[in-house]
């Protein structure tokens, strides 16, 4: 038999191998819930402005409940012969509720409805990363007020380069989810327009009111273009470009990790929630899910490119090369929520090891910075001899195996004269931090202060937060 849906002209069934590069009902069934939704809302219109009967829209929206019940409850039966979702639902919709179903599909394509339900399941599915941000930032946040004062060796090229304080290092990747929230609020403001009623292409003539179904869904408007609104993907790319970048800050916040657990660092340690065992080292603790995390990016940032090149140089409208913009998005965007998801559980049950950290920022001469702005202040050295001046005194120190803390003064009087006792204020890691009171710099003053600032706006977001986590069938 040919195609129910559109074989009227068609004698022959498609082949088998046509089946299974067409058929997308194995991934697409992840846009039931916003088919049914687009579906409900498309049909009440439909009977508002007089197209099809308020009976038959009756009989259409309750069937939709019945199937959307039936997919949320896995007895629902998928067919490949019916291609996609789409048909799927409205083939049930034509068993459950006879001909009345026939009327769904007045003044609308699957052009246009997948293009809505695509849309429908890109915007849950920021909504849900949106939230999983917030609360990312909120343990990193909790934990950057309590080690305002927590001294770390502060890094450049992996070298020690200055002292920070923990919470410090914690804010800076608050400031950058903050940023990807930014990207992503931005990303849903310009998909939130509603393709629905574009049809095929070019619009229809049957007297829609395409205002009721885009309220009706959420969205701001509807599309402004029946072209443009059928055939472009850039709500999905401009998405997985966010997610692009917002993965690749959680894989270096996760290496990070990896380095500060291992029995080199010993910066922190991490629950026993979030890393495993060895089947053959008994002392081993893998943090396996930081290095999940850091591995993740290659999945999502492969989305990003699949979808661009499935997209370049696609002519306008509609090609069915689009059918292959979803498995990239329904493998990017969940697993950068399982990411968000697996940070923040390591983050609030991580440990940070003081000590450690604090013995490890006083070594590899981390305050000679330190000593070279003494030197300019006290005794009115031009900041480059300063630093000339403190290079000799680190090569003393080496020699000597001492930290700069640790060098006599007539030492370090020998190698400048205007130095004198005051130096050893600057020479420690605390006076070092405490210094830093530039605005945006280490000293526990300001990070608590920057902490704090999170804490209170993250929490007033989080209440705002309209239930994030919806879920996806
Ligand atoms: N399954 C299709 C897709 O995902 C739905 C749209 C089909 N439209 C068409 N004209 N064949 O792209």
């Amino acid at each position: 038999m040919s195609n129910r849906m559109w074989g009227g002209r068609f004698s022959e069934s498609p082949d088998a191998i046509m089946e299974e590069i067409n058929a997308s009902v194995d991934f697409d069934k992840a846009l039931a819930r916003q088919d049914i939704a687009g579906s409900r809302a498309h049909a009440a219109m439909l009977a508002k402005t007089g197209i099809i009967a308020t009976q038959d829209a009756e009989k259409i929206g309750d069937g939709l409940q019945r199937i959307k019940a039936e997919i949320e409850e896995g007895r629902f039966s998928f067919s490949r012969s019916l291609e996609d979702i789409h048909m799927n639902v409205e083939a049930r919709l034509a068993e459950l509720i006879g001909e009345a179903a026939g009327r769904l599909h007045t003044a609308r394509s699957r052009n246009d409805q997948v293009a809505t339900d695509f849309r429908l399941y890109v915007r849950d599915a920021l909504d849900e990363i949106d939230g999983q941000i917030t609360a990312l930032m909120l343990a990193l946040a909790r934990k950057a007020e309590a080690h305002a004062g927590t001294v770390m060796p502060g890094f450049t090229h992996l070298q020690s380069a200055q002292p920070v304080t923990f919470g410090h290092h914690c804010l800076a990747y608050v400031e950058m989810l903050a940023r990807d929230r930014g990207r992503f609020a931005d990303a849903r403001a310009r998909l939130n327009e509603c393709p629905l009623g574009s049809a095929a292409l070019a619009g229809t003539a049957f007297p829609i009111d395409r205002q009721m179904t885009a309220k009706a869904l959420g969205f701001s408007r509807p599309t402004a273009n029946s072209l443009d609104a059928v055939s472009d993907r850039d709500f999905a790319m401009e998405a997985l470009a966010a997610a692009s970048i917002c993965a690749v800050h959680l894989s270096r916040l996760a290496e990070e990790i990896v380095m500060w657990s291992s029995a080199q660092f010993r910066f922190v340690t991490l629950s026993d929630k979030f890393t495993t065992g060895s089947s053959i080292m008994p002392q081993k603790r893998n943090p396996d899910a930081a290095e999940l995390v850091r591995a993740k990016p290659g999945r999502i940032i492969g989305a990003l490119n699949a979808l661009l090149i499935v997209m370049k140089g696609l002519p306008l409208a509609y090609c069915k090369d689009m059918q292959e913009d979803k498995e990239p998005v329904f493998d990017a965007l969940p697993s950068l929520s399982l990411c968000l998801a697996a940070m923040t559980g390591m983050i609030a049950d991580m440990q940070p090891n003081e000590a450690v950290m604090r013995a490890a920022a006083g070594t590899g001469f981390a305050t000679a910075t330190d000593l070279a702005d003494w030197l300019v202040r006290e005794a009115g050295l031009p900041f480059r001899e300063a630093h000339h001046v403190t290079g000799r005194i680190v090569a003393e120190a080496d020699a000597r195996g001492l930290e700069l803390a640790e060098l006599p003064l007539e030492v370090l009087r020998k190698l400048h004269g205007g130095i004198d006792e005051r130096v050893y204020d600057v020479l420690s890691v605390d006076a070092s931090v405490a210094s830093r009171t530039s605005e945006g710099g280490t000293a526990p003053g300001n990070v608590r202060e920057r902490a704090r600032h999170w804490l209170s706006s993250l929490q007033d977001a989080a209440k705002q937060t309209a239930d994030p986590g919806q879920g996806r069938l």
